[in-house]
Protein backbone atom coordinates (compact mmCIF):
# COMPACT_ATOMS: atom_id res chain seq x y z
CA UNK A 1 0.00 0.00 0.00
CA UNK A 2 1.17 3.31 -0.91
CA UNK A 3 1.42 5.88 2.02
CA UNK A 4 1.97 9.46 1.49
CA UNK A 5 0.62 10.35 4.66
CA UNK A 6 4.13 10.58 6.71
CA UNK A 7 3.30 10.33 10.29
CA UNK A 8 6.11 12.67 11.82
CA UNK A 9 5.30 14.93 9.23
CA UNK A 10 1.82 15.31 10.15
CA UNK A 11 2.43 15.51 14.16
CA UNK A 12 4.78 18.49 12.94
CA UNK A 13 1.92 20.01 10.73
CA UNK A 14 -0.85 19.32 13.10
CA UNK A 15 0.76 20.96 15.92
CA UNK A 16 1.80 24.08 13.80
CA UNK A 17 -2.06 24.00 12.91
CA UNK A 18 -3.32 24.00 16.29
CA UNK A 19 -1.58 27.22 16.76
CA UNK A 20 -1.06 29.56 13.93
CA UNK A 21 -3.86 31.44 12.59
CA UNK A 22 -1.75 31.58 9.27
CA UNK A 23 -2.70 28.13 8.20
CA UNK A 24 -5.76 27.42 6.63
CA UNK A 25 -7.97 24.38 6.21
CA UNK A 26 -9.62 24.58 2.99
CA UNK A 27 -12.35 22.62 1.93
CA UNK A 28 -13.08 22.63 -1.76
CA UNK A 29 -16.28 21.67 -4.24
CA UNK A 30 -15.12 18.00 -4.83
CA UNK A 31 -15.44 17.11 -0.81
CA UNK A 32 -11.59 17.86 -0.50
CA UNK A 33 -9.49 19.28 2.34
CA UNK A 34 -6.68 20.80 1.67
CA UNK A 35 -3.90 22.57 4.12
CA UNK A 36 -2.37 26.40 2.75
CA UNK A 37 0.12 28.30 4.04
CA UNK A 38 0.38 31.08 2.68
CA UNK A 39 3.99 32.51 2.56
CA UNK A 40 6.24 35.42 1.72
CA UNK A 41 6.68 36.74 -1.77
CA UNK A 42 3.19 35.69 -3.20
CA UNK A 43 4.18 32.22 -2.06
CA UNK A 44 2.08 29.21 -0.23
CA UNK A 45 1.97 25.36 0.59
CA UNK A 46 -0.14 23.36 -0.32
CA UNK A 47 -0.75 20.42 0.71
CA UNK A 48 -4.14 17.89 0.43
CA UNK A 49 -5.16 16.16 2.85
CA UNK A 50 -6.50 12.09 2.81
CA UNK A 51 -8.40 13.00 6.51
CA UNK A 52 -9.39 16.03 7.17
CA UNK A 53 -9.85 16.22 11.18
CA UNK A 54 -12.55 18.38 13.12
CA UNK A 55 -10.41 18.04 16.27
CA UNK A 56 -6.73 18.59 14.25
CA UNK A 57 -5.41 15.48 13.63
CA UNK A 58 -5.22 15.20 9.85
CA UNK A 59 -3.85 12.71 7.48
CA UNK A 60 -1.86 13.99 4.62
CA UNK A 61 -0.67 13.11 1.22
CA UNK A 62 2.41 14.33 0.62
CA UNK A 63 4.59 15.29 -0.54
CA UNK A 64 3.64 19.13 -0.17
CA UNK A 65 3.99 21.79 -3.17
CA UNK A 66 5.38 24.96 -3.40
CA UNK A 67 2.93 27.07 -5.43
CA UNK A 68 5.12 30.54 -6.40
CA UNK A 69 4.53 32.98 -9.40
CA UNK A 70 6.50 30.81 -11.15
CA UNK A 71 4.91 27.57 -11.23
CA UNK A 72 4.67 24.55 -8.90
CA UNK A 73 7.63 22.38 -6.91
CA UNK A 74 7.46 19.34 -4.39
CA UNK A 75 8.98 20.08 -1.24
CA UNK A 76 11.02 17.25 0.75
CA UNK A 77 10.47 17.36 3.95
CA UNK A 78 13.82 19.30 5.17
CA UNK A 79 12.60 21.75 2.23
CA UNK A 80 9.14 21.83 3.71
CA UNK A 81 10.68 22.63 7.59
CA UNK A 82 13.16 25.45 5.90
CA UNK A 83 10.64 27.31 4.14
CA UNK A 84 8.09 27.37 7.42
CA UNK A 85 10.88 27.96 10.13
CA UNK A 86 12.20 31.14 7.44
CA UNK A 87 8.61 32.67 7.52
CA UNK A 88 8.75 35.16 9.86
CA UNK A 89 4.87 36.51 9.94
CA UNK A 90 4.48 32.35 10.71
CA UNK A 91 7.20 31.66 13.08
CA UNK A 92 7.87 35.37 15.34
CA UNK A 93 10.31 36.80 16.85
CA UNK A 94 12.74 34.09 17.65
CA UNK A 95 16.42 34.29 17.23
CA UNK A 96 18.61 32.45 14.07
CA UNK A 97 20.24 30.64 16.59
CA UNK A 98 16.42 28.99 17.86
CA UNK A 99 16.15 28.90 14.40
CA UNK A 100 18.70 26.58 13.84
CA UNK A 101 18.50 24.49 17.11
CA UNK A 102 14.41 24.12 16.24
CA UNK A 103 14.88 23.27 12.29
CA UNK A 104 17.56 20.60 13.68
CA UNK A 105 15.67 18.87 15.68
CA UNK A 106 12.78 18.67 14.07
CA UNK A 107 15.05 16.91 10.98
CA UNK A 108 16.51 15.09 13.54
CA UNK A 109 13.15 13.74 14.67
CA UNK A 110 11.81 12.87 11.38
CA UNK A 111 14.66 10.80 10.47
CA UNK A 112 14.85 9.30 14.12
CA UNK A 113 11.58 8.25 13.18
CA UNK A 114 11.67 6.98 9.99
CA UNK A 115 14.47 4.74 11.21
CA UNK A 116 11.78 3.48 14.05
CA UNK A 117 9.61 2.27 11.10
CA UNK A 118 12.62 1.08 8.83
CA UNK A 119 13.97 -1.08 11.93
CA UNK A 120 11.53 -1.66 14.53
CA UNK A 121 11.43 -5.67 15.53
CA UNK A 122 7.71 -5.35 15.27
CA UNK A 123 6.73 -3.96 11.98
CA UNK A 124 3.08 -4.29 10.99
CA UNK A 125 2.62 -6.53 14.06
CA UNK A 126 1.81 -3.10 15.71
CA UNK A 127 -1.34 -2.33 13.92
CA UNK A 128 -2.91 -5.62 13.13
CA UNK A 129 -2.77 -7.36 16.19
CA UNK A 130 -3.18 -7.73 20.33
CA UNK A 131 -0.14 -6.14 21.75
CA UNK A 132 1.44 -7.19 25.23
CA UNK A 133 2.26 -4.63 27.38
CA UNK A 134 6.21 -4.85 26.42
CA UNK A 135 5.23 -4.43 22.44
CA UNK A 136 2.89 -2.02 23.37
CA UNK A 137 5.39 0.39 24.81
CA UNK A 138 7.79 -0.31 22.61
CA UNK A 139 5.91 -0.33 19.34
CA UNK A 140 5.30 3.84 19.87
CA UNK A 141 6.96 4.48 16.51
CA UNK A 142 5.65 7.70 16.08
CA UNK A 143 5.35 9.28 19.83
CA UNK A 144 3.68 12.57 20.75
CA UNK A 145 0.87 13.62 18.00
CA UNK A 146 0.85 17.12 18.30
CA UNK A 147 4.50 18.22 18.91
CA UNK A 148 7.02 19.18 16.31
CA UNK A 149 10.24 17.34 17.34
CA UNK A 150 8.71 14.28 19.04
CA UNK A 151 11.29 11.98 18.52
CA UNK A 152 14.06 14.30 19.02
CA UNK A 153 16.59 12.52 21.83
CA UNK A 154 19.79 14.40 20.48
CA UNK A 155 22.11 13.59 23.62
CA UNK A 156 21.60 9.85 22.61
CA UNK A 157 24.10 9.28 19.79
CA UNK A 158 23.07 6.55 16.95
CA UNK A 159 24.50 3.46 18.93
CA UNK A 160 23.22 4.74 22.20
CA UNK A 161 19.66 5.10 20.45
CA UNK A 162 19.81 1.27 19.18
CA UNK A 163 20.76 0.45 23.17
CA UNK A 164 18.36 2.55 24.70
CA UNK A 165 15.40 3.26 22.77
CA UNK A 166 12.27 1.84 23.26
CA UNK A 167 10.90 1.89 19.57
CA UNK A 168 14.51 0.24 18.39
CA UNK A 169 13.74 -2.71 20.06
CA UNK A 170 16.30 -1.25 22.86
CA UNK A 171 16.81 -3.95 26.03
CA UNK A 172 19.99 -4.55 28.72
CA UNK A 173 20.88 -4.88 32.03
CA UNK A 174 21.44 -2.18 34.66
CA UNK A 175 24.35 -1.10 36.69
CA UNK A 176 24.14 -2.13 40.50
CA UNK A 177 26.01 0.29 42.98
CA UNK A 178 27.12 -0.59 46.34
CA UNK A 179 26.82 2.43 48.49
CA UNK A 180 26.82 3.15 51.52
CA UNK A 181 24.14 4.02 53.49
CA UNK A 182 24.87 7.64 55.06
CA UNK A 183 25.31 8.97 51.65
CA UNK A 184 21.86 7.59 50.31
CA UNK A 185 18.41 9.39 50.11
CA UNK A 186 15.35 6.29 50.12
CA UNK A 187 11.86 6.79 50.77
CA UNK A 188 9.01 4.38 51.18
CA UNK A 189 5.55 4.24 51.76
CA UNK A 190 2.19 2.01 53.26
CA UNK A 191 4.92 0.95 56.25
CA UNK A 192 7.11 -1.76 54.11
CA UNK A 193 10.70 -0.75 54.34
CA UNK A 194 12.97 0.20 51.84
CA UNK A 195 15.30 -2.84 52.26
CA UNK A 196 12.05 -5.04 51.74
CA UNK A 197 11.20 -3.58 48.22
CA UNK A 198 14.71 -3.95 47.13
CA UNK A 199 14.82 -7.94 48.32
CA UNK A 200 11.81 -8.59 46.29
CA UNK A 201 13.11 -6.42 43.23
CA UNK A 202 16.25 -8.38 43.07
CA UNK A 203 15.31 -12.10 44.39
CA UNK A 204 14.95 -13.03 40.86
CA UNK A 205 18.46 -12.93 40.48
CA UNK A 206 21.35 -15.32 43.20
CA UNK A 207 24.30 -12.68 42.09
CA UNK A 208 22.19 -9.74 43.22
CA UNK A 209 20.72 -11.95 46.15
CA UNK A 210 24.25 -12.34 47.30
CA UNK A 211 25.25 -8.62 46.37
CA UNK A 212 22.78 -7.10 48.50
CA UNK A 213 22.83 -9.24 51.49
CA UNK A 214 26.77 -8.69 51.41
CA UNK A 215 26.13 -4.35 51.31
CA UNK A 216 23.84 -4.82 54.09
CA UNK A 217 26.31 -6.77 56.13
CA UNK A 218 28.39 -3.85 55.77
CA UNK A 219 26.14 -0.81 56.09
CA UNK A 220 25.55 -0.19 52.58
CA UNK A 221 22.59 -1.03 50.14
CA UNK A 222 22.04 -1.80 46.51
CA UNK A 223 21.27 1.22 43.89
CA UNK A 224 20.43 0.35 40.45
CA UNK A 225 21.21 2.55 37.46
CA UNK A 226 20.26 3.21 33.69
CA UNK A 227 23.63 2.75 31.88
CA UNK A 228 23.25 5.28 30.09
CA UNK A 229 23.18 7.43 32.93
CA UNK A 230 25.69 5.89 35.06
CA UNK A 231 28.15 8.17 32.28
CA UNK A 232 26.16 11.33 33.36
CA UNK A 233 26.73 10.16 36.82
CA UNK A 234 30.57 9.21 36.55
CA UNK A 235 31.01 12.78 35.80
CA UNK A 236 29.37 14.50 39.09
CA UNK A 237 32.48 15.86 41.48
CA UNK A 238 30.91 14.11 44.21
CA UNK A 239 30.50 10.45 42.85
CA UNK A 240 33.89 10.83 41.83
CA UNK A 241 34.71 11.02 45.68
CA UNK A 242 32.77 8.87 46.59
CA UNK A 243 33.94 6.44 44.24
CA UNK A 244 37.48 6.96 45.18
CA UNK A 245 36.98 6.81 48.97
CA UNK A 246 35.17 3.17 47.90
CA UNK A 247 31.65 4.76 49.36
CA UNK A 248 30.22 3.53 45.78
CA UNK A 249 31.44 0.95 44.20
CA UNK A 250 29.84 -0.19 40.85
CA UNK A 251 29.34 -4.00 40.93
CA UNK A 252 29.11 -3.70 36.74
CA UNK A 253 25.71 -4.68 34.89
CA UNK A 254 23.92 -7.65 36.29
CA UNK A 255 20.41 -9.11 37.44
CA UNK A 256 17.71 -9.51 34.34
CA UNK A 257 17.30 -7.93 31.48
CA UNK A 258 15.05 -4.75 31.08
CA UNK A 259 13.26 -2.99 28.56
CA UNK A 260 12.69 0.80 28.13
CA UNK A 261 8.93 1.68 28.15
CA UNK A 262 7.60 4.96 25.29
CA UNK A 263 8.68 7.37 27.92
CA UNK A 264 12.81 5.60 27.65
CA UNK A 265 13.43 6.81 31.06
CA UNK A 266 11.19 4.19 32.71
CA UNK A 267 12.25 0.70 32.51
CA UNK A 268 9.68 -2.82 32.30
CA UNK A 269 11.31 -6.22 33.18
CA UNK A 270 8.35 -8.74 32.91
CA UNK A 271 7.62 -10.64 35.98
CA UNK A 272 9.49 -8.94 38.47
CA UNK A 273 7.31 -6.77 41.17
CA UNK A 274 8.55 -3.25 39.97
CA UNK A 275 9.60 -1.46 36.96
CA UNK A 276 12.31 1.41 37.75
CA UNK A 277 11.72 5.48 36.74
CA UNK A 278 15.28 6.90 36.45
CA UNK A 279 16.47 10.27 35.75
CA UNK A 280 17.61 10.52 32.25
CA UNK A 281 19.38 13.65 31.03
CA UNK A 282 18.26 13.55 27.47
CA UNK A 283 15.64 15.79 26.40
CA UNK A 284 12.55 14.51 24.99
CA UNK A 285 9.92 16.43 23.86
CA UNK A 286 10.18 19.37 26.02
CA UNK A 287 12.41 18.82 28.92
CA UNK A 288 15.50 16.90 30.09
CA UNK A 289 13.89 13.57 31.83
CA UNK A 290 15.52 14.34 35.54
CA UNK A 291 13.54 13.59 38.25
CA UNK A 292 13.96 15.51 41.75
CA UNK A 293 13.06 14.88 45.08
CA UNK A 294 9.84 16.88 45.05
CA UNK A 295 8.78 14.77 42.13
CA UNK A 296 9.13 11.35 43.62
CA UNK A 297 8.00 11.81 46.54
CA UNK A 298 4.53 12.44 45.14
CA UNK A 299 4.73 9.12 44.31
CA UNK A 300 5.17 7.79 47.73
CA UNK A 301 2.36 10.28 49.11
CA UNK A 302 -0.08 9.00 47.05
CA UNK A 303 0.47 5.38 47.99
CA UNK A 304 0.28 6.73 51.23
CA UNK A 305 -3.03 8.05 50.63
CA UNK A 306 -4.82 5.25 48.47
CA UNK A 307 -4.08 3.15 51.64
CA UNK A 308 -7.45 4.80 52.86
CA UNK A 309 -9.68 2.26 52.45
CA UNK A 310 -12.34 5.39 51.16
CA UNK A 311 -9.40 5.71 48.12
CA UNK A 312 -8.48 2.34 47.83
CA UNK A 313 -12.52 1.01 47.25
CA UNK A 314 -12.19 3.75 44.25
CA UNK A 315 -9.65 1.37 42.55
CA UNK A 316 -10.45 -1.58 40.62
CA UNK A 317 -9.03 -4.84 41.36
CA UNK A 318 -7.44 -6.42 38.14
CA UNK A 319 -10.09 -5.12 35.91
CA UNK A 320 -11.35 -1.42 35.65
CA UNK A 321 -9.47 1.72 36.72
CA UNK A 322 -6.06 1.03 38.33
CA UNK A 323 -2.92 2.83 39.31
CA UNK A 324 0.67 1.57 39.00
CA UNK A 325 1.73 3.49 42.25
CA UNK A 326 5.13 4.60 42.55
CA UNK A 327 5.81 3.71 46.26
CA UNK A 328 9.47 3.69 46.60
CA UNK A 329 12.71 6.09 45.57
CA UNK A 330 16.19 6.13 46.38
CA UNK A 331 18.92 8.65 45.36
CA UNK A 332 22.74 9.90 46.33
CA UNK A 333 23.62 12.79 48.43
CA UNK A 334 26.01 14.84 47.30
CA UNK A 335 29.10 15.79 49.13
CA UNK A 336 26.80 19.03 50.65
CA UNK A 337 23.93 16.59 51.86
CA UNK A 338 21.76 17.76 48.75
CA UNK A 339 20.45 15.06 46.44
CA UNK A 340 21.81 14.76 43.10
CA UNK A 341 18.41 14.64 41.05
CA UNK A 342 20.67 12.87 38.18
CA UNK A 343 21.15 9.88 40.65
CA UNK A 344 17.17 9.43 41.39
CA UNK A 345 15.41 6.17 41.09
CA UNK A 346 11.78 5.58 41.13
CA UNK A 347 10.07 2.26 41.78
CA UNK A 348 6.61 2.10 40.20
CA UNK A 349 4.33 -1.75 40.93
CA UNK A 350 3.94 -3.48 37.77
CA UNK A 351 0.65 -5.03 37.93
CA UNK A 352 1.66 -7.10 35.25
CA UNK A 353 3.78 -9.77 36.94
CA UNK A 354 1.90 -12.48 37.05
CA UNK A 355 -0.13 -11.59 33.53
CA UNK A 356 2.49 -10.09 31.28
CA UNK A 357 0.64 -11.89 28.30
CA UNK A 358 -2.50 -9.23 28.96
CA UNK A 359 -3.39 -7.13 26.23
CA UNK A 360 -2.20 -3.68 27.67
CA UNK A 361 -1.58 -1.03 25.54
CA UNK A 362 -0.52 2.43 26.10
CA UNK A 363 -2.87 4.88 24.35
CA UNK A 364 -0.80 6.73 22.32
CA UNK A 365 0.00 3.34 20.64
CA UNK A 366 -3.26 2.33 20.08
CA UNK A 367 -3.79 6.05 18.45
CA UNK A 368 -0.95 6.47 16.56
CA UNK A 369 -1.53 7.05 12.84
CA UNK A 370 0.03 4.34 11.15
CA UNK A 371 2.96 4.76 8.83
CA UNK A 372 3.08 1.28 6.35
CA UNK A 373 -0.39 2.47 5.14
CA UNK A 374 -3.43 1.08 7.03
CA UNK A 375 -5.48 1.71 9.77
CA UNK A 376 -4.50 2.41 13.43
CA UNK A 377 -4.38 0.13 15.93
CA UNK A 378 -7.33 0.93 17.82
CA UNK A 379 -9.31 0.82 14.50
CA UNK A 380 -8.19 -2.43 13.88
CA UNK A 381 -9.11 -3.57 17.61
CA UNK A 382 -12.83 -2.53 16.69
CA UNK A 383 -13.23 -3.97 13.68
CA UNK A 384 -12.19 -7.50 14.98
CA UNK A 385 -14.54 -6.22 18.20
CA UNK A 386 -17.10 -5.94 15.17
CA UNK A 387 -16.59 -8.85 13.43
CA UNK A 388 -16.90 -11.17 16.52
CA UNK A 389 -20.03 -9.54 17.97
CA UNK A 390 -21.73 -9.34 14.23
CA UNK A 391 -22.34 -5.55 14.73
CA UNK A 392 -21.48 -3.17 12.18
CA UNK A 393 -18.12 -1.42 12.23
CA UNK A 394 -20.06 2.07 13.17
CA UNK A 395 -21.73 0.41 16.28
CA UNK A 396 -18.11 -1.16 17.76
CA UNK A 397 -16.55 1.85 17.26
CA UNK A 398 -19.23 3.91 19.50
CA UNK A 399 -19.74 0.81 22.35
CA UNK A 400 -15.52 0.77 22.32
CA UNK A 401 -15.79 4.56 22.96
CA UNK A 402 -18.38 4.27 25.77
CA UNK A 403 -16.46 1.75 27.02
CA UNK A 404 -12.87 4.08 27.15
CA UNK A 405 -15.15 6.50 28.76
CA UNK A 406 -16.15 4.34 31.33
CA UNK A 407 -13.23 3.26 32.23
CA UNK A 408 -10.80 5.84 31.83
CA UNK A 409 -12.29 9.53 31.48
CA UNK A 410 -14.88 8.52 33.81
CA UNK A 411 -13.22 7.49 36.74
CA UNK A 412 -10.49 10.08 36.19
CA UNK A 413 -13.16 13.02 36.80
CA UNK A 414 -14.13 11.22 39.58
CA UNK A 415 -11.10 11.23 41.37
CA UNK A 416 -10.98 15.28 40.60
CA UNK A 417 -14.71 15.80 41.52
CA UNK A 418 -15.13 13.80 44.25
CA UNK A 419 -11.36 13.35 46.31
CA UNK A 420 -9.76 16.38 44.69
CA UNK A 421 -7.00 14.42 43.23
CA UNK A 422 -5.80 15.01 40.06
CA UNK A 423 -3.56 12.83 37.30
CA UNK A 424 -2.00 14.41 34.10
CA UNK A 425 -3.68 11.70 31.91
CA UNK A 426 -2.19 12.37 28.65
CA UNK A 427 -2.31 9.47 26.15
CA UNK A 428 1.56 8.08 26.88
CA UNK A 429 0.06 7.72 30.67
CA UNK A 430 -2.80 6.02 30.20
CA UNK A 431 -2.41 1.76 29.27
CA UNK A 432 -5.82 0.45 27.92
CA UNK A 433 -6.50 -2.93 29.70
CA UNK A 434 -8.73 -4.73 26.84
CA UNK A 435 -9.88 -7.95 26.45
CA UNK A 436 -10.35 -9.39 23.07
CA UNK A 437 -9.73 -5.46 22.00
CA UNK A 438 -12.45 -4.41 23.86
CA UNK A 439 -11.66 -2.01 27.09
CA UNK A 440 -11.98 -3.78 30.54
CA UNK A 441 -9.82 -1.19 32.50
CA UNK A 442 -7.37 1.09 31.83
CA UNK A 443 -3.91 1.65 34.69
CA UNK A 444 -2.79 4.96 35.37
CA UNK A 445 1.04 5.69 35.29
CA UNK A 446 2.99 8.14 36.38
CA UNK A 447 3.17 9.88 39.77
CA UNK A 448 4.80 13.00 39.00
CA UNK A 449 1.95 14.47 37.24
CA UNK A 450 -0.32 14.05 40.37
CA UNK A 451 -1.87 17.04 41.90
CA UNK A 452 -4.72 18.09 45.00
CA UNK A 453 -7.24 20.46 44.88
CA UNK A 454 -9.03 22.33 48.05
CA UNK A 455 -11.41 19.61 47.78
CA UNK A 456 -8.55 16.88 48.56
CA UNK A 457 -7.22 19.39 51.38
CA UNK A 458 -11.10 19.23 52.87
CA UNK A 459 -11.29 15.32 53.04
CA UNK A 460 -7.63 14.38 53.93
CA UNK A 461 -5.72 17.18 55.18
CA UNK A 462 -4.25 15.88 57.83
CA UNK A 463 -2.27 13.62 55.35
CA UNK A 464 -1.21 16.16 53.20
CA UNK A 465 -0.57 18.71 55.70
CA UNK A 466 -2.46 21.60 56.45
CA UNK A 467 -0.78 24.18 54.58
CA UNK A 468 -2.12 23.93 51.34
CA UNK A 469 0.50 26.64 49.98
CA UNK A 470 3.34 24.67 51.12
CA UNK A 471 2.59 21.51 49.15
CA UNK A 472 4.12 22.02 45.90
CA UNK A 473 1.65 19.64 43.95
CA UNK A 474 -1.49 21.58 45.55
CA UNK A 475 -3.22 23.10 42.57
CA UNK A 476 -6.01 25.83 42.37
CA UNK A 477 -8.95 25.76 39.87
CA UNK A 478 -6.80 27.92 37.23
CA UNK A 479 -4.14 24.98 37.58
CA UNK A 480 -7.31 22.11 37.51
CA UNK A 481 -8.77 23.55 34.59
CA UNK A 482 -5.38 23.95 32.47
CA UNK A 483 -4.00 21.14 32.77
CA UNK A 484 -6.14 18.17 34.20
CA UNK A 485 -8.88 18.83 31.06
CA UNK A 486 -5.80 19.65 28.35
CA UNK A 487 -4.52 16.28 29.27
CA UNK A 488 -7.35 14.20 29.45
CA UNK A 489 -9.79 15.48 26.88
CA UNK A 490 -7.72 17.14 24.42
CA UNK A 491 -4.37 15.05 24.28
CA UNK A 492 -6.18 11.51 25.32
CA UNK A 493 -9.64 11.48 24.11
CA UNK A 494 -9.47 13.65 21.49
CA UNK A 495 -6.93 11.45 19.84
CA UNK A 496 -9.00 8.72 20.14
CA UNK A 497 -11.95 9.84 18.49
CA UNK A 498 -9.68 10.73 15.36
CA UNK A 499 -7.96 7.94 15.51
CA UNK A 500 -11.12 5.88 15.33
CA UNK A 501 -12.82 8.23 12.64
CA UNK A 502 -9.84 8.49 10.35
CA UNK A 503 -10.33 4.86 9.93
CA UNK A 504 -14.06 3.58 10.24
CA UNK A 505 -17.35 5.04 9.29
CA UNK A 506 -18.15 7.03 12.25
CA UNK A 507 -18.18 10.97 12.52
CA UNK A 508 -15.68 12.69 15.15
CA UNK A 509 -18.98 14.75 16.50
CA UNK A 510 -20.86 11.26 17.14
CA UNK A 511 -17.82 10.19 19.82
CA UNK A 512 -17.78 14.21 20.60
CA UNK A 513 -21.51 13.09 21.87
CA UNK A 514 -20.47 10.30 23.50
CA UNK A 515 -17.99 11.61 25.82
CA UNK A 516 -20.37 14.55 26.48
CA UNK A 517 -23.11 12.12 28.01
CA UNK A 518 -20.41 10.26 29.95
CA UNK A 519 -19.40 13.59 31.85
CA UNK A 520 -22.71 14.69 32.19
CA UNK A 521 -23.81 12.01 33.55
CA UNK A 522 -21.04 12.00 35.99
CA UNK A 523 -22.31 15.93 36.54
CA UNK A 524 -25.42 14.95 37.29
CA UNK A 525 -25.28 12.46 39.80
CA UNK A 526 -23.93 15.74 42.17
CA UNK A 527 -19.81 15.72 42.23
CA UNK A 528 -18.55 17.58 45.38
CA UNK A 529 -16.69 19.89 43.04
CA UNK A 530 -18.00 20.62 39.58
CA UNK A 531 -16.50 23.42 38.25
CA UNK A 532 -13.96 21.56 36.34
CA UNK A 533 -16.58 19.11 34.85
CA UNK A 534 -18.54 22.24 34.14
CA UNK A 535 -15.77 24.14 32.29
CA UNK A 536 -14.86 20.93 29.96
CA UNK A 537 -18.53 20.89 29.63
CA UNK A 538 -20.01 24.18 28.11
CA UNK A 539 -17.02 26.50 27.94
CA UNK A 540 -16.65 27.77 24.42
CA UNK A 541 -12.85 27.48 24.44
CA UNK A 542 -10.63 25.03 26.04
CA UNK A 543 -7.04 26.19 27.42
CA UNK A 544 -4.56 23.72 25.03
CA UNK A 545 -0.43 23.68 25.06
CA UNK A 546 1.14 24.91 22.55
CA UNK A 547 4.09 22.72 22.08
CA UNK A 548 4.98 23.80 18.34
CA UNK A 549 5.76 27.64 20.32
CA UNK A 550 6.90 25.72 23.19
CA UNK A 551 9.62 23.51 21.30
CA UNK A 552 10.64 26.74 19.05
CA UNK A 553 11.35 29.26 21.61
CA UNK A 554 13.93 26.28 23.39
CA UNK A 555 11.98 26.46 26.75
CA UNK A 556 13.05 23.44 29.08
CA UNK A 557 8.87 23.40 30.18
CA UNK A 558 10.11 22.06 33.43
CA UNK A 559 12.04 25.31 34.56
CA UNK A 560 10.00 28.15 33.12
CA UNK A 561 8.38 30.65 35.80
CA UNK A 562 4.84 30.43 34.51
CA UNK A 563 4.05 27.53 32.17
CA UNK A 564 0.86 29.37 31.82
CA UNK A 565 2.34 31.04 28.67
CA UNK A 566 2.70 28.18 26.79
CA UNK A 567 -0.89 27.58 26.71
CA UNK A 568 -3.95 28.69 24.47
CA UNK A 569 -7.64 28.57 23.33
CA UNK A 570 -9.04 25.89 21.43
CA UNK A 571 -12.44 25.74 20.36
CA UNK A 572 -14.38 23.35 22.48
CA UNK A 573 -16.36 21.17 20.77
CA UNK A 574 -17.93 19.47 23.66
CA UNK A 575 -19.82 23.08 23.96
CA UNK A 576 -21.63 22.55 20.60
CA UNK A 577 -23.16 19.47 21.98
CA UNK A 578 -25.21 21.62 24.67
CA UNK A 579 -25.95 23.90 22.14
CA UNK A 580 -27.50 21.35 19.72
CA UNK A 581 -29.21 19.65 23.18
CA UNK A 582 -30.51 23.13 23.97
CA UNK A 583 -31.72 24.43 20.51
N1 LIG B 1 0.43 12.40 23.53
C1 LIG B 1 1.50 12.54 24.30
N2 LIG B 1 1.50 13.46 25.28
C2 LIG B 1 2.58 13.62 26.06
N3 LIG B 1 3.71 12.91 25.92
C3 LIG B 1 3.77 11.98 24.95
C4 LIG B 1 2.67 11.76 24.11
N4 LIG B 1 3.00 10.79 23.25
C5 LIG B 1 4.26 10.43 23.54
N5 LIG B 1 4.74 11.14 24.56
C6 LIG B 1 6.10 10.98 25.13
O1 LIG B 1 5.98 10.41 26.40
C7 LIG B 1 6.79 11.06 27.35
C8 LIG B 1 5.84 11.77 28.26
O2 LIG B 1 6.50 12.33 29.31
P1 LIG B 1 6.03 12.10 30.76
O3 LIG B 1 6.71 13.15 31.54
O4 LIG B 1 4.58 11.91 30.87
O5 LIG B 1 6.60 10.64 31.05
P2 LIG B 1 7.77 10.31 31.97
O6 LIG B 1 7.53 11.03 33.25
O7 LIG B 1 9.06 10.61 31.30
O8 LIG B 1 7.71 8.75 32.17
P3 LIG B 1 6.51 7.77 32.60
O9 LIG B 1 5.34 8.06 31.75
O10 LIG B 1 7.06 6.43 32.40
O11 LIG B 1 6.21 8.08 34.02
C9 LIG B 1 7.66 12.01 26.59
O12 LIG B 1 8.87 11.38 26.29
C10 LIG B 1 6.85 12.28 25.34
O13 LIG B 1 7.64 12.54 24.24
MG1 LIG C 1 4.46 9.76 31.26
Amino acid sequence: MVNKNQPSLACFLNSLARESQSVQLLHNQDGEHSYQLPLSHSRSIHIPLSYYSTLGSHEYRLPAQLLTEQGTEELTPEQLIEHIVNEPALVGVVSEEQKSIFAKRVLESHHNTQQAIDHSPYQQQLFNNQLDFKTAEQGLLIGHSFHPAPKSREQFSLSDAKRYSPELGGKFKLFWLAITQEIVTTGSSASIDFTKRLEALVAHDPILVDALHNALQQGKTLLPVHPWQWHVMADNPSIKAYIATKQIENLGQIGATWYPTSSTRSLYAPNLPYMLKFSLSVKLTNSIRNLSLKEVVRGTRLNELFQLPELAEQLGEREGFQLMQEPAFIGINDLSDEIIDESLVAFRDNPLMYNPAQEAVVLATLTQQNPYGGSSLVAQRIQHYAEQQDITPRDAATRWFDAYCRHAVVPLFNLQANWGIVFLAHQQNIVMQLEQGFPVGMYYRDCQGTGYTDLAFGLFGDKLGDDKQALENYWNQDKVRRYFAYYLVINSTFNVISAICANLDVEEMELIQVLHRNLQTLLDSGVKDDLCLRYVLSSDALCCKGNFFCYLQNFNENSIPDPAVIYFDLVNPLAKVEELTHA
